[in-house]
């Protein structure tokens, strides 16, 4: 029989409990046996479903690893800015990790948490979800055959959906770039990551532009309240939080964040609504992070990429490879065909994706996928495709630090010099 991994669990919000609930659909490959998480619905919620004692039920990290290693490896989904400190204690103990994207907020910290990782012999394998993901999967072993001959170019977009972003990124955790981080870092990390490992190749400059046009508070309709709950005279804003979190009973997404509860009644949505950002005019809040970017990057051998990050759409993925022998588009939209023209032949054939449900749908089946994916990266000799080690996902971090650079200072960033600079700071 394979060996049982064992797991602790280090913040059990949404991300937690969704690689922790796909570990126990995976039967006798994993098992939870420890959890911190300082909200007391959420810690009940996985000691219930994984049936952990009381003694290794925590309110905070600090308890947890004070007890030494007692897994073969820790789940770190705190938020953005509470990934280094649990990181870097549960590496010192020698836990192999499962670690949230970004790894940090801040870019040396990255680094540190990828130097001492490699310093300690252990694995981390970042949550760049994508990579899993059925379309992804699928795009890479089109490349990997040589069906469009050597990427010459590529074109991708990240629509990030309107209502996507006013919950995330406006109302929400991400919303404010001093609380988290930049928008980029959160949201489309996995698209830089992603277009680096389709090109295999290194990024060499960066070049960005893109600001927050829309959500502010110049936007805000005449006479609208503070709150939505307290009665908005513009009856037909799509950003209503009362119709958004309160009438749509099956949100479970926005209700659980709004409340920061496990099964959260309508009257803690209320009370949501009432006193905390989830339930302010969208106009209002206190967000920072901007609505739309641009990222143009040069890659090794010329190799080209733009990107584009945008709110105002339903939602979605789109790509356009661009290679010698063909080009390959892909709608990550859940419906879509794969579609791959071939230069020589004329033809265009077309690749159909299964949309994933269930347990296997969250982002286009990746959450399933990497929790699959860890339980070979942790064994020995892992030799696939997909996952990549800490090093790899933190350079491909600093694509989107110097992105960011590039779009605050108006210039083109050359990510060796980035780096360079990097590495002198921490000297
Ligand atoms: N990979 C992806 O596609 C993806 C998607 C969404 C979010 N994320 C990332 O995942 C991380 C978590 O996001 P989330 O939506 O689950 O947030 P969340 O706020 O729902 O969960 C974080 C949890 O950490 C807990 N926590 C706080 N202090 C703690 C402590 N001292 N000890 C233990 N637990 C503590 C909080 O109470 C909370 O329940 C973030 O960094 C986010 O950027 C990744």
């Amino acid at each position: 029989m394979s060996k049982t991994l064992s797991a602790i669990l280090i913040g059990a919000g949404l991300r937690g409990k969704e690689y922790t609930d796909i570990m126990l659909e995976l039967g006798d490959r994993y098992k939870v046996i420890a959890v911190a998480e300082p909200i007391e619905s959420r810690r009940n919620y996985i000691k219930q479903k994984h049936n952990i004692p009381d003694e290794l039920c925590f309110d905070n990290y600090d308890s947890l690893l004070n007890l030494g290693k007692i897994a073969d490896f820790a789940i770190v989904s705190t938020m953005d800015r509470q990934h280094y400190d649990p990181a870097m204690k549960a590496i010192s103990l020698k836990y192999d990790l499962l670690l949230e994207k970004p790894v940090s907020s801040i870019p040396e910290e990255c680094l540190k948490i990828a130097e001492y990782a490699e310093e300690m012999n252990v694995k981390v394998l970042v949550c760049h979800v994508l990579r899993y993901s059925d379309m992804f999967v699928k795009i890479k072993e089109l490349l990997l055959d040589n069906t469009i001959g050597d990427i010459v170019s590529i074109n991708h977009e990240e629509c990030v959906g309107n209502v996507h972003q006013s919950h995330s990124f406006v109302r929400g955790n991400w919303g404010n770039s001093k609380r988290s981080s930049c928008m980029l870092l959160q949201k489309s990390c996995h698209d830089m990551d992603i277009l680096q490992w389709l090109i295999g190749k290194k990024c060499k400059k960066v070049q960005s532009f893109g600001s927050l046009t829309y959500f502010t508070k110049e936007h805000a309709p005449k006479d609208s309240p503070d709150y939505c709950i307290e009665g908005c005279p513009e009856k037909n804003c799509p950003y209503n939080a009362v119709k958004l979190y309160l009438d749509d009973k099956d949100n479970d997404w926005f209700r659980t964040a709004a409340t920061r509860q496990a099964n959260p009644t309508d009257e803690m949505v209320i009370e949501a609504l009432h006193n905390t950002q989830y339930g302010k005019c969208v106009y209002k809040c206190d967000n920072d992070v901007v609505d739309h970017q641009t990222v143009n990057l040069l890659f090794e051998d010329g190799v080209t990429a733009t990107f584009t990050m945008n709110a105002f759409n339903k939602g979605g993925r789109f790509i356009h490879i661009m290679g010698t022998k063909g080009e390959l588009r892909a709608a990550i939209d859940g419906e879509s065909p794969i579609s791959v023209y071939d230069f020589e032949t004329k033809e265009t054939k077309e690749y159909n994706i299964i949309s994933t449900d269930g347990i296997n749908a969250g982002h286009g089946g990746g959450d399933y996928g990497i929790v699959v994916t860890l339980y070979d990266y942790l064994g020995e000799n892992y030799n696939g495709y997909l996952a990549s080690g800490i090093t790899t996902s933190v350079n491909n971090h600093f694509i989107v630090f110097a992105a960011e650079e590039s779009r605050l200072t108006n210039t083109v960033v050359d990510l060796n010099e980035y780096v360079a600079k990097l590495k002198n700071n921490i000297k």
